[in-house]
């Protein structure tokens, strides 16, 4: 949908790779306390997050996209913390839909989703993927820390594919020995449904989570745990520098996918960039620092030298993180997911 060809002059990076996604955190708030980003221990309730004029406006975001878009982004994803907690992001979404052949996506926990999806729809919004780390009520509260009962989240993903949000794409982290066991319930929930489940690594993102490998159910045990019970088949990548790998039900039953960021780091065809809550931008995930587009933003620069700073900050692009941490590179410093945007 709405794919084009990028630009001549659109810019590579150091390792020819092209500036395809951009992914924009609005707000570094969630409403939940997942174990993996935003442990209550490390953030509590009342954790500083950015005071408000730290924030980009919805007018600062919609200008540097269309510069984005202009040099060979074809797909925004609104992120956060939980994008829907930002006030109005609707009309955020109806200014970035009037940049042309842009794809408008969002990632949400969901909490909000059902009552929204046919704002969002209405606004412009073209797909949602929305996290769920499992179906029994106790595992899910045990991952997200909140009190949010689990049919809640699946009303919203309903809502969303009813309205046309679709197909919704689940995402499930996966951490061993907290919700493992829910990958073969969530498989025959979502299985036949239309919606494509997806199963992702726990990775070491931010420095809060206090990661350990042994904790990582590797993609490809959890591939075979599900061929076990229902045959798989290998699916071609919708496109190039596609995150998960795609699998399909042998019968006919739809498609899941995984996400192995960790074990088999998938850099080389890394076509993300990041923008920040605060207008920084970041070439990798695991980046320690950002640019700070914001104050040339406020200082005044035109188009022409924010997209010229744009382009040279991806020229300059080196990062490689999944492949040199399994290289066995020591890891630095880390910016956290909710505020970069996951
Ligand atoms: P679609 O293909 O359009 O559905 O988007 P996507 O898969 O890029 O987006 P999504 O937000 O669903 O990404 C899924 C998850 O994969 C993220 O939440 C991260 O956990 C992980 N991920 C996405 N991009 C990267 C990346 O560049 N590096 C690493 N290491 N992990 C990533
Ligand atoms: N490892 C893997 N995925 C993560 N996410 C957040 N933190 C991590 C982590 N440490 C996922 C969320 C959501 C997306 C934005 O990022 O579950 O699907
Ligand atoms: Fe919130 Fe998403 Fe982080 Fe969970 S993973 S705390 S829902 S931002
Ligand atoms: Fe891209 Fe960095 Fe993730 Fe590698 S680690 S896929 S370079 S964001």
């Amino acid at each position: 949908m709405n794919m084009r060809s990028p630009p001549p002059a659109a810019p590579r990076d150091r390792r020819n790779r092209p500036m395809h996604d951009l992914r924009i955190s609005i707000t570094d708030r969630c409403n939940f306390r997942c174990v993996y980003c935003m442990p209550k221990t490390v953030f509590g309730r009342d954790y500083p997050f950015l005071p408000r004029e730290e924030l980009l406006t919805y007018e600062e975001i919609v200008r540097l996209a269309r510069l984005f878009a202009a040099q060979g982004v074809c797909k925004v994803r609104l992120t956060g913390g939980e994008p829907l907690l930002r006030k109005d992001v609707e009309r955020l979404i109806e200014q970035l839909a009037t940049i042309p052949g842009l794809e408008l996506t969002l990632t949400t926990n969901g909490s909000l989703l059902a009552a929204r999806a046919s704002s969002l729809r209405d606004a412009g919004l073209h797909r949602v993927t929305v996290s769920l780390d499992a179906l029994d009520d106790d595992v899910f509260k045990r991952m997200n820390d909140a009190d949010y009962p689990v049919a809640r989240v699946l009303a919203g993903i309903e809502a969303a594919a009813a309205c046309g949000l679709a197909p919704v794409k689940v995402n499930m982290v996966v951490k061993r020995g907290t919700n493992d066991n829910e990958i073969l319930p969530m498989t025959r929930h979502f299985r036949g449904s239309g919606h494509i489940l997806r199963f992702i690594e726990y990775m070491d993102a931010g420095n809060a989570n206090a990661w350990q490998v042994k904790e990582v159910v590797p993609a490809g045990e959890v591939v075979r745990r599900i061929d076990a019970e229902f045959p798989l088949e290998a699916v071609d990548p919708n496109y190039e520098g596609e995150v998960a790998e795609r699998w399909r039900y042998r019968d006919g039953g739809g498609e899941i996918g995984v996400i192995a960021s960790v074990t088999q780091a998938f850099c080389s065809g890394c076509t993300r960039i990041r923008l920040s809550t605060d207008g920084k931008l970041y070439t990798c995930l695991f980046a320690t620092s950002g640019h700070d587009l914001r104050s040339l933003l406020r200082g005044g620069a035109g188009d022409e030298q924010i997209a010229d700073a744009i382009a040279r900050i991806w020229q300059a692009r080196d990062d490689r993180y999944s492949e040199l941490r399994a290289a066995g590179a020591p890891a630095a410093q880390k910016i956290e997911m909710s505020y970069i945007g996951g």
